[in-house]
């Protein structure tokens, strides 16, 4: 992409996945003058409300996927579980960005954790499972408390289920559908924190500032900058792991890890996502470029902003029924809220989020 296409207001970038992740994106994309067409099998999804067009289609449908290449520049997406086909149909007609081997990586645990050894990244012990047999041995192995998570598609703490030796393994087996898992020890860890890295093409990276994030039955409750008690290895370490990470696979955009910090001062990778993340929203009122236009800039090919921040911020996600504090939000003049469109609330499901400056003595 050249700066006089985007002078012309003629760059169109595509994203597949219609959720907030794509409404943010377009929403930073049309501040550098960037159209954006949105595929989503979803009828007014959260981005479509705010592109320049929608196709909405199933993942297998070749003619729509077509239509929405033939009308874009580059191809991007807002969440990994797309299908390995749709991938394969779209990079011959497009550029693609991130790769397929980066979705492949992260649609499956076993993969990605795989991955992350062959690096040399450290993670939480783990066994794949395939049935509960073989839950019962992993128990055995791991002599301790353990998660049990579905491979793929979990999101928000779905398709997991905490279990103990001393627990009725095989109701845990059944209760995630029997589907291939894997089985981790739980680490009793100091806190959680997540870094986000982009990458362009060139091999070009700017990495954010991991922020701590407190997470509520599984779902992302608050993401705090900055994180506290992270001495600067620490936070050169994380984000060292992520430049690693996505450098290895090549990736071109934004890469998100989470990690847990144990007690002991190590970082575990729990996992990572090719795509914006939830976890770093704060950048969006923190930072001189936030991670939305980032990831414009790195698919698109343009310079990387500076991540660095100006101010401390603490996102709070805004979930299920939490859309009836906006009033309250609303009368800070200094929360800044950003609603994502979604016009049925439901218990468990993202319906904005507010980002609140913190006094500048946390990390001083
Ligand atoms: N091995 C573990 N030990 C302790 N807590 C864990 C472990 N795995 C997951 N969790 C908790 O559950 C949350 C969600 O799990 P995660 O693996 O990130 O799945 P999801 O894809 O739903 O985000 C984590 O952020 C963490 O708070
Ligand atoms: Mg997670």
């Amino acid at each position: 992409m050249t700066n006089a296409d985007l002078c012309g207001g003629q760059t169109v970038l595509g994203i597949i996945g219609g959720g907030q992740l794509g409404r943010m994106t377009a929403l930073a994309a049309a501040r550098l003058g960037v159209r954006t067409h949105i595929f989503t099998p979803e009828t007014d999804s959260p981005a479509s409300q705010v592109a320049e067009k929608t196709i909405v289609a199933a993942y297998d449908d070749t003619a729509a996927l077509k239509d929405f290449a033939s009308g874009v520049d580059v191809i991007t997406l807002e969440f990994e579980n797309i299908p390995a086909p749709t991938m394969e149909f779209l990079s011959g007609l497009r550029t693609v960005r991130p790769n397929a081997r980066a979705l492949e990586l992260s649609q499956d645990r076993r993969h990605e954790k795989d991955y992350f050894r062959s690096l040399g990244v450290a993670t939480p012990r783990w066994l794949p499972i395939l049935n509960a047999g073989e839950l019962v041995q992993a128990m055995e192995f791991l002599n301790g408390p353990a998660i049990l998570k579905t491979a793929r598609f979990g999101y928000d703490g779905k398709g997991q289920a905490r279990v103990r030796p001393d627990s009725d393994l095989e109701a845990a087996w059944n209760s995630l559908g029997g589907v291939p898992c894997v089985l981790e020890e739980f680490v009793p860890f100091e806190s959680e924190i997540s870094v986000v890295v982009a990458r362009k093409a060139n091999g070009e990276t700017a990495a954010f500032n991991p922020a701590m994030n407190v997470h509520r039955d599984g779902i992302l409750r608050t993401s705090t900058f900055p994180a506290p008690e992270m001495d600067v290895a620490l936070i050169e370490q994380a984000q060292d792991i992520t430049r690693t990470i996505a450098g290895a696979m090549d990736l071109v955009g934004l890469l998100a890890v989470e990690f847990f910090k144990t007690a002991d001062g190590r970082l575990l990778a729990n996992e990572m996502a090719p795509r914006p993340h939830n976890s770093a929203h704060w950048t969006m009122d923190a930072c001189h470029t936030d991670q939305f236009e980032q990831f414009v800039r790195a698919v698109l090919d343009l310079p990387l902003g500076d991540p660095s921040a100006y101010r401390h911020m603490r996102m709070t996600n805004l979930i299920g029924d939490d859309i009836n504090a906006v009033p309250g939000y609303l009368a800070n003049p200094q929360a800044r809220i950003h609603l994502y469109g979604k016009t049925e609330c439901r218990p468990g499901r993202k319906m904005g989020h507010v980002n609140e400056p913190l006094p500048r003595t946390l990390a001083e």
